[in-house]
């Protein structure tokens, strides 16, 4: 199956076994067809001759991967998808050199999935029960999660179409983010910054990581898409911590432009969704490694040797 192919597939099951809701988008869905759509504004100026074949290797935090291309925080319909489709997702993303990311709720079997061997992020909604998060965080790095998070967006919890999904969230200050930062042993990300002004502040609680995101059209409508701000952020955030950017990437050119506006890794939500339900494990594999093959190609001929080359300069 090509990736094209995958996508189509994957959608068209994920309707049947009637979890086709969990892809759509916020009340009029607006963010969810600009994330799909913005990619189409940006074209790349070609660099063909004197160029030389590119890696994709990437270096995040304690973190070496073989794509910058990563897993975005999902678990609600995963289990309904495949059974043990955590672990087959876990399986993919080890052998294609990935990083797994998991979300609301935390996986029963998160020691499992951290026993694959795969670099695994656990993030927390700001539930307003503070208690609540902070012994969900204690739970992950338990586990042994490589990185822990909160999910700052989500302060007004998640919703979908016009039914709230995630409930009694609220949002959180920076100096409840120090505490919680205090309290972890594990790289603390920010997950769902979207302004240069939460930037700063992730910066002073002492964020080790941010996602730029707007929780892939799950949280409040008309937000921007992240690559419209993503100049702005790494601006004030200036190389000082590594930037993770998500939302609508669903091809390896997608990916470029946003290692070219100054992410480092791209987070994929739906797709690895689609590649589960299309073809298991091997469907998840194939995602990340078309994606890689893509990303590869069109970074060599852009004269990008390695995705902290990348540059606003390759962009029209
Ligand atoms: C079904 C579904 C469940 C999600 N669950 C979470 C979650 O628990 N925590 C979170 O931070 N983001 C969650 N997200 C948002 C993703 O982490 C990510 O930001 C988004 O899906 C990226 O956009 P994409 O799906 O277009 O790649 C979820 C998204 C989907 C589609």
């Amino acid at each position: 199956m090509t990736l094209s192919e995958i996508y189509q597939k994957g959608a068209e099951i994920l309707e049947n076994k009637n979890l086709g809701f969990y892809l759509r988008g916020v009340e009029t869905e607006y963010v969810m067809k600009h994330n799909e759509e913005i990619f189409r504004e940006y074209r790349f100026v070609q660099s063909a001759i004197d160029s030389i074949e590119a890696t994709t290797e990437t270096r995040l935090l304690d973190v070496t991967l073989q794509v910058p291309i990563v897993m975005s925080s999902i678990t609600a319909p995963i289990p309904r998808i495949q059974r043990d489709g955590l672990l087959k997702i876990a399986t993919a993303l080890k052998e294609t050199g990935s990083m797994m990311w998991t979300g609301t709720p935390i996986p029963s079997n998160l020691r499992e999935l951290v026993e694959v061997g795969v670099p695994l992020v656990q993030t927390v909604k700001p539930y307003t029960d503070r208690s609540k998060v902070m012994k969900m965080l204690s739970q992950a790095e338990a586990a042994g999660a490589t990185w822990v998070g909160i999910e700052v967006d989500a302060g007004q919890g998640t919703k979908i179409l016009d039914r709230q999904m995630a409930k009694d969230c609220s949002p959180m200050s920076v100096s409840e983010l120090k505490e919680l930062k205090h309290k972890i042993s594990r790289p603390l990300v920010l997950k769902g910054i979207l302004s240069p002004r939460d930037a700063e502040k992730a910066l002073e609680a002492g964020a080790d990581v941010i996602v730029v995101s707007n929780h892939g059209a799950h949280t409040i409508d008309y937000l921007p898409h992240p690559l419209e701000v993503l100049e702005e952020i790494a601006k004030v955030i200036a190389n000082q911590i590594p930037i993770i950017i998500d939302g609508g990437f669903r091809r390896g050119t997608d990916v470029l432009k946003g290692l070219a506006f100054g992410a480092q890794a791209i987070g994929v939500g739906r797709p690895i969704l689609y590649g589960l339900a299309a073809d298991g494990e091997e469907g998840v594999k194939k995602v990340i490694a078309e994606m890689a093959g893509e990303l590869k190609r069109a970074m060599t001929m852009t004269g990008v040797k390695d995705p902290a080359s990348a540059h606003r300069g390759i962009i029209l």
